[in-house]
């Protein structure tokens, strides 16, 4: 569970997030909406663990990440947390398959083993046939199922999205929504997902609508969440414990 309590953000005098608290449960898929400036993307970075509030708190399952020292963080970050940009920010220069493969050998594996998996979710995402080619090379779907499978290699328990349907056209909108929802019901994974698509609350269990920095709505569209029938639960959370526990050691 990701708790965040009393959240303010400014940038110079610009106040961006007022005392934000918002809870986000296991496999839950929520939605982030409201106009453009409300403070969404501020938001999920700062969920996110990638960028840090003037004041408030981040907790996952219990453990303050503002109380990791910068490599337990990012090694926490690398081991439960994936990211889903706009604009994919794919590597140019490596093909799809390395692209994939990045998180996880940051993370220790071998390249073999890497490549293996990456070949792996690619074909599970029905690109098997575009491992070897460059994002230059790929349709903007393409490219952003490559990212999708990017934030997944390492198997984390939460993916964060901003706006991954942005820059597609209906039918890879579409495509994406459903790969989404079926990795949450496949997988158990948490989305956290910013956007401007009126179509992705369809796949949401809560829907929390930002203006002006600040939550002023929550909508639930389900709340059976609990009983989902999950089919591998890959969810639990391998680092924090740990983690945290070398941090009172130190
Ligand atoms: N690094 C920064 N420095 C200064 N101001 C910033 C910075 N990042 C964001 N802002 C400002 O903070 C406010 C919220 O930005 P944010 O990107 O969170 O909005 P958003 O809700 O994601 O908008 P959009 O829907 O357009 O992406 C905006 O007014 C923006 O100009
Ligand atoms: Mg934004």
């Amino acid at each position: 569970m990701i708790q965040l309590s009393g959240i303010n953000k400014s940038y110079g005098t610009l106040k961006v997030l007022s005392d934000i608290s918002l809870t986000i449960g296991d496999h839950e898929i929520v939605t982030v909406v409201g106009p453009s400036g409300a403070g969404k993307t501020t938001l999920l970075q700062i969920a996110g663990s990638l960028d840090s509030p003037d004041s408030g708190t981040v907790t996952y399952d219990g453990v303050e990440i503002s109380r990791l020292r910068d490599k337990q963080l990012s090694q926490f970050r690398n081991r439960n947390i994936g990211f889903i940009f706009q604009f994919h920010q794919l590597l140019p220069e490596f093909t799809a398959c390395e692209n994939v493969a990045l998180p996880a050998l940051i993370g220790g594996l071998s390249r073999r083993k890497a490549m293996d998996k990456a070949a792996e979710l690619l074909d599970m995402l029905g690109l098997s046939s575009r491992i070897n080619h460059k994002p230059g090379e790929l349709s903007g779907g393409e490219r952003q199922r490559t990212a999708i499978a990017r934030a997944l290699i390492n198997e984390p328990k939460v993916i964060f999205a901003d706006e991954p349907t942005g820059s597609l056209d209906s039918k890879n909108r579409d495509d994406i929504r459903n790969v989404i929802a079926d990795l949450r019901t496949r997988l158990g994974q948490t989305f956290v997902i910013v956007t401007h698509d009126p179509h992705m609350t369809t796949i949401a269990d809560r829907v929390v609508t930002m203006a002006d920095g600040k939550i002023v709505s929550e909508t639930v569209r389900r709340s059976d969440i609990i009983t989902l029938e999950i089919e591998e639960d890959k969810t639990e959370l391998t680092a924090v414990n740990d983690i945290a526990e070398s941090e009172n050691n130190c």
